[in-house]
């Protein structure tokens, strides 16, 4: 090709063009009109463009967000070096240890207690507490804060939107499993001498002014449910603080029981002593029960240790890794023994394909595969779901192999206590059983059956529930929890005086207890401005919401983080408002980028070689429903519902397309031995 040629040609061409222009801009400056016209035109746009700005939080949020990672937020609050200085145990750690510890110890070398269970949860902000220490915090004007369920019925209850969601129910359960993996903040409760929590609203308890009363929620005479019952008071205790952990810290802090990594403590329990107890110790199982079906779920606990139909007396509870949460709801509970059964399923294949492993090695591996998939089904499948797949890549969460040991992976108490628990805004009213058939059998009120899964077990239920939870669109997150867990959680069977709680109002309080900023000082924490009257939070919350935030709190500066969050408007292809997406953001860039065990991390000694990375990428949560249970089919994108009778081509047969093959873990030329 003759390129002289070609560059010849262009250039009476462009000095055509040049002369054009030359021309214009002659004809241009002799009609200074039109230039006039054009400088009004363009002042007018960037006006449009201003206000456009000013009111919509898309495009607000958008503008930060295009710096890479410039989102991510800071700490600047000490509490965990003060725990590490006074507190923290010593601890030794094997640096070449393939295996996490249970309790999550040892995963940073350089500070082994960073996200161990036992150590305080994280503070993206200091503590606010009215005496800078312990006491509940009040409003600016030195009253009292609203009554939480005051603020429910006056602000959330009663508004529920009836909208099918794209999600299916299923992101519920799995949500909590989540939720309570990273995160466990136990009661500080008073325990009588018949071994039985006292209960704070009793007239005798309240004279005694305990402080681990203080948060008990008080109901108004005319309160629309609770004042049918007569039932002025709903009894809640503080939580557990450092103190009781023999570790005063100033101000008061609270302690983690679980290990704050994504490490399935669910499953495996967050200390040595009880992740042994939960071990079968022989083929690296876990301990197991079968119920009348033959099928396998979590053991009975000893003295209700079988399924029975026919004593309606007995409830049944499981020893999972989680004594507290594992048996709240059918919703875990069924999570558990998921993954339960997947960890023994992954066993068998590896000691099938290495019949000379020890009961350790195949244990820790199946545990190893089990975290694996669980972290792979938060960060790609469930995370973007809830706080939108742009925020997500451009947040830097979707990197490989991105372990940081500077970075700390302690939950944060903001995360914990507000920005995880707006998820409760999806808990469904009911639970389906559905056949193979697409039919719903039995539908259960959550509500009903709390902290006693006597159904599960039965018959063909377990297998009817996950088909439910696959097929039944979910509840869309709004703002308002739905009205039975707003008014009736928690009913206990053998106390008629005690009708029930609030689950929302329950988070209001558990937010003042912790003591956590209110929303405005949050807010601002994450990028968004300081409002400096009510007016002001139009930017994020709707104007009819923000009337009626003017109505219950004194000052801006005093509304609760929990409830700010919950009326927040929906950043773009997010489920949660913008200072909710900046909390859980935080939050699961900490369990990716400070966790030296995280599943796509190379080069450390528990790294996974590249055969074995590519089964775990390969796992989805469909693949752990169909390796486990007797549910046919399932969809790919396993969170959302799809209508079997329009797409049926979009199902996967589970015996034909979720084999799972585990050679990569084969071990061919050598024995191993611990
Ligand atoms: C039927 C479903 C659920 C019920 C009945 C439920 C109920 C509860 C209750 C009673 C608490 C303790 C409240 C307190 O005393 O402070 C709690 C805590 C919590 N919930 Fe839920 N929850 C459910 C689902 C979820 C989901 C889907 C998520 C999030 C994805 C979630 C996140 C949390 C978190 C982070 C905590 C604090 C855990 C801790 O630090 O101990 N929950 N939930």
């Amino acid at each position: 090709m003759d390129y002289s040629r070609t560059i010849d040609e262009t250039n009476p061409l462009m000095k055509k063009r040049n002369k054009q222009c030359l021309k214009w801009n002659q004809k241009l400056f002799k009609w200074p009109l039109i230039v006039i016209w054009f400088i009004v035109l363009l002042l007018c746009a960037v006006c449009v463009l201003y206000i456009f700005t000013q009111n919509n939080i898309e495009s607000e949020s958008s503008n930060v967000l295009k710096n890479k990672h410039s989102l991510h937020i800071l700490s600047h609050a000490t509490t965990n070096d003060d725990f590490l200085k006074k507190c923290a145990p010593i601890v030794k750690c094997d640096q070449n240890a393939k295996y996490r510890s249970i309790n999550g110890s040892c995963n940073n070398l350089k500070t082994p207690t960073w996200g161990a269970a036992t150590t305080p949860f994280l503070r993206l902000l200091n503590a606010n507490f009215s005496d800078g220490y312990y006491d509940i915090r009040v409003q600016t004007n030195g009253s009292a804060l609203p009554y939480p369920r005051v603020l429910d019925v006056n602000i959330f209850l009663n508004r529920e939107i009836y909208k099918v969601d794209e999600n299916n129910v299923l992101l519920m359960p799995f949500g909590q499993l989540l939720a309570h993996d990273i995160s466990g903040l136990p009661n500080d409760l008073i325990i009588d001498e018949n071994g039985n929590a006292i209960d704070c609203c009793l007239t005798e308890n309240k004279i005694k002014n305990y402080t681990q009363c203080q948060i008990a929620l008080e109901n108004l005479p005319d309160d629309p449910v609770y004042s049918v019952h007569n039932k002025t008071c709903s009894p809640i205790f503080r939580s557990l603080t450092s103190r009781n952990y023999s570790c005063p810290l100033y101000p008061t802090e609270f302690i983690n029981d679980n290990s704050h990594f994504i490490d399935a403590s669910e499953v495996y329990g967050s200390n040595e002593s009880y992740a042994l107890h939960l071990r079968a110790m022989e083929g690296g199982r876990l301990k197991f029960s079968i119920g009348d079906n033959g099928q396998m779920f979590c053991p009975f606990l000893a003295n209700q240790d079988k399924a029975s139909s026919g004593n309606k007396k007995t409830h049944i509870k499981y020893d999972t890794g989680d004594p507290t949460n594992g048996n709240q709801n059918f919703g875990i509970t069924a999570m558990q023994t998921l993954f339960l059964r997947f960890h023994n399923y992954i066993a068998f294949k590896l000691s099938s394909l290495n019949p000379f492993w020890s009961d350790e090695i195949i244990y820790q591996e199946s545990r190893r595969i089990v975290i694996a998939t669980i972290q792979r089904i938060s960060y790609e499948d469930f995370l973007p779901i809830i706080i939108g797949e742009d925020f997500q890549e451009i947040y830097g969460l979707n990197e490989a192999n991105i372990y940081d040991p500077t970075v700390n992976p302690s939950t944060s108490i903001e995360f914990s206590s507000a920005g995880s628990r707006i998820l409760h805004a999806i808990i469904p009213v009911e639970f389906n059983f559905m056949n193979k058939d697409y039919k719903i059998e039995n539908s259960i009120k959550i509500t009903d059956w709390m902290v006693k899964a006597d159904l599960i077990p039965l018959g063909d239920n377990f297998n009817k529930l996950l088909k439910g939870f696959i097929e039944t669109p979910g509840r869309m997150l709004q703002p308002s929890y739905n009205f039975y867990i707003s008014n009736y959680m928690l009913t206990l069977p053998n106390n008629p005086q005690y009708k029930g709680r609030d689950l929302l109002a329950v988070d209001i309080a558990r937010g003042r207890d912790v003591g956590l900023q209110p929303y405005n000082q949050v807010r601002h924490f994450c990028g968004y401005p300081l409002a400096k009257d009510f007016e002001d939070l139009a930017d994020l919350i709707h104007i009819k919401d923000v009337i009626k935030l003017k109505k219950n709190y004194y000052s801006v500066n005093d509304i609760d983080l929990m409830v700010g969050i919950l009326l927040e408007k929906h950043s773009g292809g997010a489920i949660v408002g913008p200072t909710a997406r900046c909390l859980i953001a935080d939050g699961f860039y900490r369990y990716k980028a400070g966790d030296r065990f995280f599943y796509d991390v190379k080069g450390q000694p528990g790294s996974f070689t590249d055969d074995q990375l590519k089964l775990i990428k390969y796992i989805t949560l469909g693949h752990v429903i169909c390796a486990t249970t007797n549910v046919d089919n399932v969809q790919e994108d396993i969170f959302k519902t799809v209508d079997h009778n329009l797409f049926p081509t979009i199902k996967m047969k589970c015996d034909e397309e979720f084999n799972l093959n585990f050679k990569a873990w084969e071990e061919v030329n050598y024995r191993t031995e611990l």
